[in-house]
């Protein structure tokens, strides 16, 4: 499966055709398992399917965040005294971020820069926070880390950097590439800089399914628009009633894993790949992971990367953690 999830991809802006055509012709052919980047699922209508999720009763993963934000937010700003610019990779709404910010304009003004590949995320991160009082906010509509370079290169002097990752987006990383991306960004960071990193604790395996395979079908609508979306932009002959949205846990490697799978055999056009995908009955598409952390595993990753660990907030109504990392 593809190691990389929305933001994290190389592209500054929306990927480019060529791009976009030459990964969906890559996982279509691949071997065995065939796959779509993750990152695909989020045009602007995944985005807002995927802000339609978030509200549903059974996915807690963005309330157990803000919950713990509106609990910790004071806590986690005291462990980090004198000034502090804040960083944040992958804008999301702003509105977990708002508590941490008001905690840190309580006693300075703040230089806060959220970083999305999305331009309609940051803006809409823009009109949450732009009002507050005491933040100042530039956003950078860039890959990650290279995002947070263009951060760094403004840090003052004697400044310390918290950077925030509170989408728990790590989880859509396979495990060693999500500590691959934990160990570049201590590269970019110095010792004492702040990572406050938010994970998906493992929880009973129904509650899980039922989170990324809801009632109402919001998440099966949100897996399907990526072949909706090779129908748009590539001129793609998928028939959405075709397919089903097939949601697996895969205990061994403890994450969901979301697959799109072909109810009859079928042969598909992707036109502008000039692109001939075929596939049998029962076959599926994987376009999605998203693992599932145990708290003491979080603290051994970042040890692992060169962090030290601060602290550790964990919501028990959605099993869900906080954990804040120094650059050691
Ligand atoms: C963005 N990411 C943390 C979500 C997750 O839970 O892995 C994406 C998602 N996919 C289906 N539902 C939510």
């Amino acid at each position: 499966m593809a190691s990389s999830p929305r933001m994290a991809g190389a592209s500054a802006t929306a990927p480019a055709l060529s791009e976009f055509s030459s990964d969906v012709v890559i996982g279509l052919r691949h071997p065995g398992q065939k796959e779509l980047p993750s990152k695909y699922l989020y045009d602007s209508l995944g985005s807002a399917l995927f802000d339609a999720i978030c509200l549903l009763p059974e996915y807690g993963l963005s309330r157990a965040g803000m919950r713990l934000l509106q609990k910790h937010a004071s806590e986690v700003i005291d462990c980090l005294p004198g000034p502090v610019m804040v960083a944040e990779l992958g804008s999301g709404s702003g509105e977990k971020t708002r508590h941490l910010l008001e905690a840190l304009a309580r006693r300075q003004r703040v230089n806060y820069y959220p970083i999305d590949i999305s331009g309609t995320a940051l803006y809409r991160c823009q009109q949450e926070l732009s009002q507050m009082e005491m933040v100042s906010l530039v956003g950078f509509e860039s890959a990650y880390l290279e995002g947070l370079h263009k951060v760094v290169a403004r840090r003052r002097e004697g400044e310390r950097l918290l950077v925030l990752f509170l989408g728990s987006t790590i989880g859509n990383f396979d495990r060693p590439a999500g500590e691959q991306f934990l160990r570049d960004v201590r590269g970019i960071l110095e010792v004492g800089d702040a990572l406050l990193l938010a994970t998906d604790l493992e929880k009973p395996i129904p509650v899980l399914k039922l989170a990324y395979d809801d009632p109402p079908g919001v998440t099966a609508a949100f897996n399907k628009n990526i072949l909706a979306r090779i129908n748009r932009e590539l001129d793609g002959e998928f028939d959405l009633g075709q397919f089903e949205h097939v949601v697996r846990y895969d205990e061994r490697e403890r994450r969901i894993e979301m697959h799109l799978q072909s109810k009859c055999w079928q042969r598909i056009a992707i036109r502008k790949a000039g692109f001939r995908l075929e596939l049998r009955k029962g076959e599926t598409i994987w376009t999605e992971s998203s693992h599932k952390y145990d708290p003491a595993e979080v603290r051994e990753m970042g040890a692992r990367s060169r962090f030290d660990c601060a602290g550790q907030w964990i919501d028990f109504e959605w099993p869900f953690a906080q954990t804040l990392f120094f650059a050691a």
